[in-house]
């Protein structure tokens, strides 16, 4: 379990704009002379792509979740040891687009495995590294997938029924996890919600570091 530093992570529904804001994010504290890492899930070192590649290739539509949900945990505990565990240990401030939230609400939600499981799968991968503060940036699953655009990959592609059940189990996380996980409404300016994220960390910095 790292001592130092800090986790934050972002969360959503398709087309909710994080990783947009996570980067705004990351600009400013980088201005303000925090040592941040900046990375994504699944992905963020070179196995960990290459794992992403094949869960978001659309030509695997018979995947099974359970083989999906262990992939997003193979990549996360790749990451996990080769890149936010240590960044962690220098005292950096971490930010991740996307971490085990989103397996809970992918594959546990919407994909129907078992939330306990997913979990206890998810102590191993991150070695119970666990966010301190979690932006669940949200937004209607319908006017987040027009967002995506036409392209889509293997996930983005699937029904509005799964898309809608991933929101509600993100709001429910959220419900249960409200001093960690922050719901910033998505639809609003730009400006606006990212003033609203930064209230937020600069909040949580000044209490913790
Ligand atoms: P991204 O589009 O936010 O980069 O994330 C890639 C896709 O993977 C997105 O559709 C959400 C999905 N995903 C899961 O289904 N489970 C997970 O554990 C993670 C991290 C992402």
């Amino acid at each position: 379990m790292a001592k130092q530093g800090l986790f934050i992570t972002f969360e959503g529904p398709e087309g909710s704009g994080k990783t947009t804001h996570s980067k705004l994010l990351v600009e400013f504290l980088r201005e303000n002379g925090y040592k941040v890492l900046h990375t994504r899930e699944p992905g963020g070192t070179s196995i960990s792509e290459k794992i992403r590649k094949i869960l978001l290739d659309p030509e695997n539509k018979d995947m099974d979740v359970v083989c999906e949900m262990l992939l997003y945990m193979a990549a996360r505990a790749q990451i996990i040891n080769e890149k936010i565990l240590p960044a962690l240990k220098k005292g950096h401030i971490v930010i991740c687009d996307r971490f085990i939230d989103a397996t809970v609400a992918y594959q546990g939600y919407a994909g129907g495995l078992d939330v306990g499981i997913i979990k206890n799968i998810g102590k191993l991968a991150t070695k119970g590294v666990w966010p301190a503060l979690t932006f669940l940036l949200d937004i209607d699953a319908g006017k987040g997938l027009l967002r995506a655009g036409r392209d889509k990959d293997r996930i983005e592609k699937r029904s509005l029924a799964y898309h809608n059940k991933v929101r509600k189990g993100y709001l429910s996380i959220a419900r249960k996890d409200s001093r960690r996980v922050k719901i910033i409404t998505a639809l609003g300016d730009i400006t606006e919600t990212q003033e609203k994220i930064r209230e937020a960390m600069l909040k949580y910095i000044n209490f913790k570091i």
